[in-house]
Parts: structure tokens; sequence; C-alpha cells
């Protein structure tokens, strides 16, 4: 068996040992979906520049939040579709381990591939809502990109007439209180973390693996590229998402028959 093979060997058997495991996503997890990610070459951050995303720039300049309206369509979140590695993860949630998906990304694929949505725990909001910056009226991303369509570049609120903004964490705004209690008390209480598809620059997201790791569970991180916390890793496997997770998952599941089955020929 090559060093590919062991290491998903490895993978399963953590998997198979652990029964409250934290899958921690980043952008890299739906690039196999049509998304780009942030960092790698080609990725958003070489069409926007982050100083966009920032919410002082986004409430001050007009032009930024014309051009912000036009990247769901630009991204095309709503084109997506849930890949292979977002269905591994409703896998290891039919396999009753999973105790959370704490996720980085906007783009609601794991709600999507079937996790219980009261299971994901989305640290940076998401883009299927708008809120007014003002009333802080909720709006749907639909809605609002209608309006967008029709030639409203900076559509208002319809209530106060404030600034919309989508629901997502701009850089320089607080992460959602409730997300962030929430995904710190998991990661400090699970057994096994798994990072999928993130470079672990951004912080305090990236905070978790070091609670998960420091509350005594082991750390394994899925990614193509090197991490900023590989060195805390229990294990690493560099590879895709959607080519890794499956076989991943069918070394548990072959784990899980024959455990079945020697359980059942004891009796
Ligand atoms: N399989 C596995 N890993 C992948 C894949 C894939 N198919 N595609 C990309 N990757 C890896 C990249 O090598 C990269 O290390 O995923 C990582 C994505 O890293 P980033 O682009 O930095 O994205 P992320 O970690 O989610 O960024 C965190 O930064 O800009 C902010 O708010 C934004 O939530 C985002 C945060």
């Amino acid at each position: 068996m090559d060093q590919a093979g062991r290491d998903i060997e490895r993978a399963a058997e953590l998997i198979f040992q652990s029964q409250r495991i934290v899958v921690f996503t980043g952008a890299g997890v739906s690039t196999e979906s049509g998304i780009p990610d942030f960092r790698s070459p080609g990725g958003i951050w070489t069409t926007f520049e982050p100083e966009d995303f920032t919410i002082q720039r986004f409430l001050s300049s007009p032009e930024t939040r014309i051009k912000i309206w036009t990247l769901g369509r630009a991204f095309k979140f709503q084109q997506a579709f849930p890949n292979a590695a977002h269905h591994a993860i409703v896998d290891i949630e039919k396999m009753g381990k999973l105790s959370a998906v704490i996720t980085q990304n906007i783009d609601n694929l794991h709600q999507r591939a079937g996790n219980r949505p009261t299971l994901v725990v989305e640290l940076h909001g998401n883009m299927q809502e708008v809120v007014c910056t003002s009333c802080r009226a909720l709006w749907s991303w639909e809605q609002v990109e209608q309006r967008v369509l029709a030639g409203e570049g900076d559509p208002r609120c319809k209530q106060c007439g404030g600034i919309l903004k989508p629901n997502a964490v701009f850089f320089g705004e607080p992460l959602p209180v409730h997300a962030f209690m929430k995904a710190h008390e998991k990661s400090c209480r699970c057994d096994l973390f798994v990072v999928i598809g993130s470079s672990l620059v951004v912080y305090p997201a990236a905070e978790m693996p070091r609670y998960a790791k420091s509350n005594g569970a082991k750390l394994m991180i899925i990614n193509l590229s090197d991490t900023d916390q590989d060195y805390l890793a229990d294990m690493s496997i560099k590879g895709s998402a959607g080519e890794v997770m499956p076989r991943i998952i069918n070394a548990v599941e072959k784990r899980m028959k024959s455990a079945v089955e020697s359980h059942l020929t004891s009796l």
C-alpha cells in the first residue's frame, strides 16, 4: 500500500474511533463546486481586494457596494452544487459521529448537501440573506438581487432607507456572538477536529483547531497546500477534498461493517 493509501487508512481509523467529531471547513471544500477560494492562484483576492470587504469601505463607498452586489453572480454561489466532500461530511453525520460543522464559508453548501442546519455553525455569516445596516431588517438574497438586476446598483432598505449589506461578516465586523460561542464550545468538547480546505490564517476562526488540541482532541488537516497549523496536526493529508474524503468514508464504512460482523459472530 502506498503512502496515500496508508494516510487514508490512518484517517479512517481516527474517524472510526471518534464519537464527537467537529469538521471545520474553509473555501477549499467548495472549489470543486466551482466557487473559487480566496488565497490560491485565481482566488477571490485576485479579482477583489480584501479592502473591498471591510465594513468601513462598504458603508462609505457606493462604488464598492455596486461591485460587491455583482459578487453573487461573479462567483456563481446560486448555481453551485455540493460536491463529494460535502456529501462525505453528511455521511459522518449519518454515522452519528458529527458534533458540528464549523464553516467559514457563506455558500450554504453544507445545508444543501444535507447536514442538519442546527449542526452547521456559520462563523462568517452567509450570502443567503441581506441585512439593513440601520434597522437590521432581513431580506432574501434573491429579493435584493432582483432589484440589482433591475438596475438598482446600490439598493436601500425599503423600511428605513438604510444601506443594505449581504449578511456575511465583513472585515472589521465582529463574528456573530452566538456562532462563535457555539463553535468554541464544540471545539473544546470534540475528540477529533478535522480541517478541510482552509489555509487557517484568518482569526478568530483559526483559533478553533487550537481550542480542540488544547482540550485533548486529535487534529486532522486535509488540504491541497500547506496550512498555517500543519505543525499542530496529528496527521495531515495533502490532496483534494472531493477525492480524499469519499475514500476515507469508504474505509470507515468497511471498519464499521466488519465490527458489526465480528459482533454478530461473537453472539
Ligand atoms: N481540496 C482541498 N483543499 C483545497 C481545495 C480542494 N479542492 N481547493 C483549495 N484548497 C485549499 C487551498 O490550498 C487553501 O489552502 O483550501 C485553502 C483555502 O484557503 P483560503 O483561500 O485562505 O480560504 P479560507 O481558509 O476559507 O479563508 C478564510 O478568509 O478571506 C477570508 O472570510 C474569508 O472565510 C474566509 C477566510
